[in-house]
């Protein structure tokens, strides 16, 4: 995608559709009224006629002007004629964008920046529209055909006054940077597992290392973590012919002595569920198993492409879980890297012991300033929080505090869970030093997933977990910004987190 800041005229530009806006009052914004003036009246007539009431998310497209070299107006309601709420805000850019995926319209340019909205500066109206817009338009076209490929916007333009083009130019950098980091999030979570495996997104990694003089990628192979000692993590791809990789993304935007933010990913390119084989219905899901690792990726790419002044390193643990005649068996006891023994009394509760190594790796390789691992990790926290929120656990409260402090201002949101020594309890194992599922099915599974990674982080360490397996990807495709699929959880939220923090 392109996206540009323009300062000419609106009747100079060239693009395929130009974006307005009403209020229900019939009162113009500044460019759709300047605009009126070039196309003779014709928008005051649409609204005056009734058209279009103003109301906020209401859309006329008028898509022939005669004698004019425009090629279409959106007219886009806003409401009431006061402040706009930065909700309603992004709800009029939602409605915009929503009405323009048509393969005819490759480019589009918007002045929603201009309209006055409460307690928010050009530089946050211009990254919303970056936002909302590549969110929008995001499409999972790979495996499609080009005849059913809805949208074909390719150019985004976002007007802005000589005065203020400094500040439009810095929200577009970080508009666009999240826009990117995003749209890398949910392109790889919507690739198929055949497509998506480990090798694959290790090539990804290095591409991206490629790319930012700041990101060094580093590759483990699975005869590296044979040498480390990282038992648990292969454990769990030895019923797959797809070699696993541990990758580090380290980017080093701040100096260099300060501690790094250490982000971990799940990175299950397929999750079978290995010998404890999931059942067939939903099973294709799974291969939004990576999804943690997919959002680490692409908060990654959005911090390099913002050039952001901080130290974070990015592991991702990927791996598929397969059943096979290699695989292991439950009740196998596996070693990790930390040295503790596990029993894995189910394999499909693979995702910690993936997790774990790569604690343990990291804290033998970065001081960390504080950890956060993201993951779909179990379908326990969608019994508790639906598709609504990711569950958030901690073992600092200020860390915690940090996290959803970001969480609402990015809407991307998390509730805080409970760690408690009951639930540790619950992982006692009669044959090695831990279970890697809790003694009682069905009670607080997702809490004593979180306690199995808690085993494996040093004392001291500040630490949050964040189980995104109910928020990761969209199955009824309700949100009107996000097209169903992934939905690149987390990107906003971590570059918020490090934003505001770090
Ligand atoms: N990848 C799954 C969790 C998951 C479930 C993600 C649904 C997204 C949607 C995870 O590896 C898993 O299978 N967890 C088990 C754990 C159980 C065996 C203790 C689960 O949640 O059922
Ligand atoms: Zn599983
Ligand atoms: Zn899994």
């Amino acid at each position: 995608m392109d996206y540009s800041i323009e300062t000419a005229p609106l009747e100079k530009l060239q693009y395929d559709c130009i974006i307005v806006g009403v209020y229900q009052d019939k009162q113009l914004s500044p460019s759709a009224s300047a605009l009126n003036n070039s196309v003779s009246g014709l928008i005051e007539k649409v609204v005056n006629r009734g058209d279009i009431s103003g109301k906020n998310g209401e859309t006329v497209l008028i898509n022939v002007i005669p004698g004019s070299d425009i090629e279409r107006i959106l007219l886009v309601g806003l409401g009431e004629n006061v402040p706009l709420s930065g909700k309603n805000y992004r709800k009029a850019l939602s409605a915009a964008i929503n009405n323009l995926k048509k393969p005819q319209i490759k480019s589009i340019v918007c002045t929603l920046a201009e309209c006055a909205v409460e307690t928010y500066d050009r530089q946050w109206k211009t990254r919303q529209i970056a936002e909302v817009f590549g969110d929008a338009v995001y499409q999972f076209t790979a495996c499609k055909s080009d005849k059913e490929i809805e949208s074909k916007i390719q150019k985004i333009g976002i007007t802005a006054p000589e005065n203020e083009l400094a500040a439009a130019e810095a929200g577009l950098i970080q508009g666009k940077a999240i826009a990117e980091g995003v749209d890398l999030t949910k392109y790889l979570g919507d690739l198929p597992g055949n497509i998506c495996t480990p090798t694959f997104l290790a090539e990804q990694a290095v591409e991206l290392g490629k790319k930012y003089d700041k990101l060094a990628v580093k590759i483990l192979e699975e005869s590296d973590m044979e040498a480390l000692g990282m038992g648990s993590f292969l454990s769990v791809s030895r019923g797959s012919r797809q070699p696993a990789k541990l990758i580090t993304l380290n980017y080093q935007g701040g100096e260099k002595n300060s501690k790094p933010i250490v982000l971990i990913g799940k990175g299950l390119t397929f999750d079978a569920g290995g010998i404890s084989l999931k059942p067939a219905a939903g099973m294709g899901d799974m291969k939004y198993d990576m999804g943690g690792s997919a959002s680490v990726i692409g908060v990654i790419k959005a911090l390099a492409l913002r050039n952001a002044k901080v130290n974070v390193v990015g592991i991702v643990g990927l791996v598929e879980n397969m059943p096979g005649g290699n695989a292991q068996r439950p009740g196998d006891v596996v070693r990790t890297m930390s040295g503790q023994t596990v029993e894995v009394l189910n394999t499909d509760a693979e995702g910690r012991l993936v997790l774990c190594d790569c604690v343990t790796y990291l804290q033998q390789n970065f001081k960390p300033a504080c950890i956060v691992d993201i993951a779909t990790l179990t379908g326990a926290i969608s019994i508790s929080l639906g598709n609504t929120y990711a569950g958030c656990y901690a073992n600092d409260d200020e860390l915690a505090h940090k996290l959803i402090a970001a969480s609402l201002k990015t809407n991307e949101k998390l509730w805080r869970m409970p760690l408690h020594p009951d639930y540790n309890d619950m992982l006692k194992s009669t044959v090695a030093d831990i279970a890697n599922i809790g003694s009682e099915k069905g009670l607080a599974g997702s809490s004593t997933a979180a306690h199995f990674i808690g085993r494996f982080i040093n004392t001291g360490v500040k630490w949050a977990h964040l189980d995104i397996a109910g928020v990761a990807y969209d199955k009824k495709g309700t949100n009107p910004i996000c097209p169903k699929g992934a939905v690149g959880f987390g990107v906003r939220l971590l570059n918020q987190f490090v934003k505001d923090n770090y």
